[in-house]
């Protein structure tokens, strides 16, 4: 099977009878209906061993920032535009929902925000999105520092285990510390349940990455062989899977009901004028179930506690991943991000206050994200017929999408792309304090921190959807704000008591993907004391 060049007289490379077949399918499905668009044309081994978008990306160099990709019997439109990801997110968002991503997580997610039907998801984002507000974030600013502390402290037990015998050093796989972490984290702040899973395994820990897992599993399985009836009687992991959401499920409900038996006149008052100072329970589901009654449907609200579940915890967790890997790499930058905690925290915990003058490890956690992206491709179907607008590169007259059209808005080639940053590749988190206000391409507002006043972060309305690492338009992560701070708080405080490096050479790290760009065998790393932090 090759990603093969539709209307052009000869392959490049002999075809197999496959080949042939494929294509001639492919044409049949397309109808030729994208006009002009260019074709990516590669051999689909060229996606064996390596992870899909970094074929998209040499696609984009080669063929330009919107083309398709005939992938099989599948055909995918490719963006890797800001002005064509701002059509498609913003100007024309409810044309488009979530495709194949919305068939994949729907069994999980149920009514969710990311897979829920336009309805459902335009009342449960009216109801959720405010429970964001700035006196939470403030109030998790706690929780993240409280759990991050039980991580630093996991480590230091370690350390001190290992300086008994002799060594001042001990080496651990980050990337599943930080899993942990961010887990803790999620379960606190959105249904204050403690995992503990810092310290301790248990059925619901197991349960929750059992789900994880078999969500990675669905969205690289091209056929969606658990809809065949039976399917979750007979295959084995489907068993498992059914299984695993059971105990997710039945977890939740009882945290649903508990917020609901315990709801609290004084407390519901405290919420409505959003002080957060005496509440013992500043989560979400407190928020959602106080400020709405009881006449939250449960099902819906174990689908909302679901997807945000899923949505915050792998995610949080590789941006830590990658900062780290990222950082190992740059000693110096590491310094620089360690000398800026000194100055500004000593040895103090961080708070929603030191967060907004630790400038520099905001920037390297926006950087990290540049990088990374997580997910490094947003997915969209076409509901009806749209004209995309002409991008900086390509036709500039824009494309015609008929309806069922499955797109890839490709965040990854858009933020390594050589049009809209110098150095691409390079790890310079000191960028977002230098790009220039517009570079001139017709059409793009360029990068203006004035249009987003009083942001602590970079982001896509700064940038003129350059910079998407929580998409944009109605559909934008509702858990931005939440993810950043807590992800700055975490790394503010590893790096202010340890010093750490790569375990084995950056070429060793291998990537994989799934929803998130994680390693294949773990993000190992050596950590040691801080000589003058450990006191
Ligand atoms: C949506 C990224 C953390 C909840 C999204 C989207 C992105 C994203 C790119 C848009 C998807 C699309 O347009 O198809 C991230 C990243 C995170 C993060 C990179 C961490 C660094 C979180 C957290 C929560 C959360 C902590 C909840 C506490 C959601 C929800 C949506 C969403 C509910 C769906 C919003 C909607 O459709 O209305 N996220 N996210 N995310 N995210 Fe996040």
């Amino acid at each position: 099977i090759r990603c093969q060049s539709i209307g052009t007289d000869e392959p490049k490379t002999k075809r197999t009878l496959l080949d042939n077949a494929s294509n001639l399918l492919t044409n049949v499905l397309s109808g030729g209906s994208l006009g002009s668009m260019p074709v990516a044309e590669g051999a689909v081994s060229d996606l064996f061993g390596r992870p899909l978008f970094f074929a998209l990306y040499d696609w984009f160099l080669e063929h330009g920032s919107v083309y398709k990709l005939a992938f099989g019997p599948k055909a995918f439109v490719v963006v890797s535009d800001p002005i064509v990801a701002r059509h498609i997110l913003r100007e024309s968002a409810f044309s488009y929902d979530k495709g194949v991503l919305a068939d994949i997580l729907e069994p999980i997610m149920g009514k969710g925000l990311i897979p829920a039907d336009l309805e459902t998801w335009k009342q449960r984002r009216r109801v959720i999105a405010p429970g964001f507000h700035a006196l939470y974030l403030e109030a998790m600013a706690g929780v993240f520092a409280r759990c991050s502390e039980r991580t630093i402290l996991k480590f230091e037990k370690l350390l001190e285990g290992a300086s008994s015998i002799g060594q001042n050093e001990i080496e651990l796989d980050l990337e599943e510390e930080f899993s942990s972490l961010a887990l803790d984290i999620i379960g606190l702040g959105v249904f204050n349940y403690d995992f503990g899973s810092v310290t301790k395994e248990s059925p619901v820990i197991k349960a929750v990455y059992g789900t994880l897992f078999e969500a990675e599993h669905r969205s690289t399985f091209y056929i969606p062989y658990w809809k065949v009836p039976f399917a979750r009687w007979i295959v084995p992991r489907q068993r498992k899977f059914h299984k695993d959401l059971k105990v997710i499920n039945d977890c939740l409900d009882g945290l649903i009901k508990n917020a609901k038996d315990t709801r609290q006149e004084a407390d519901v008052e405290k919420l409505q004028q959003r002080d957060y100072s005496n509440l013992q329970d500043a989560s979400l589901l407190r928020f959602l179930v106080d400020m709405r009654g009881s006449d939250v449907d449960d099902r819906q609200l174990r689908d909302d506690l679901m997807t945000m579940l899923i949505a915050g915890h792998e995610t949080t967790a590789a941006v830590l991943t990658w900062a780290v890997f990222l950082l190992a790499q740059n000693p110096s930058k590491m310094r620089k991000a360690q000398m800026e905690i000194d100055a500004v925290l000593g040895q103090m915990i961080p708070t929603f206050e030191s967060l907004k003058k630790l400038e520099y490890l905001r920037l390297i956690i926006v950087e990290a994200l540049r990088l990374y992206p997580q997910p490094p491709l947003l997915i969209r179907r076409s509901l009806k017929s749209d004209v995309l607008p002409g991008g900086y590169s390509g036709d500039k007259d824009g494309y015609a999408i008929p309806p069922g059209t499955d797109i890839f808005i490709s965040v990854y080639n858009l933020h390594r792309s050589p049009y809209f940053w110098n150095n691409p590749n390079d790890f310079e988190p000191e960028r977002f304090l230098q790009q220039k206000k517009s570079e001139g391409i017709e059409g793009w507002a360029g990068f203006d921190p004035s249009r987003s006043p009083g942001a602590l972060y970079p982001n896509e309305i700064i940038s003129d959807f350059a910079f998407l690492p929580f998409g944009g338009g109605p559909r934008k992560c509702v858990g931005d704000q939440f993810a950043l701070m807590e992800s700055t708080i975490a790394l503010a405080m590893l790096l202010q008591k340890f010093d750490l490096e790569l375990k084995g050479s950056p070429e060793s790290v291998e990537l994989v993907t799934g929803a998130t760009i994680h390693t294949k065998n773990g993000m190992w790393c050596r950590l040691r004391m801080r000589s003058h932090a450990d006191g």
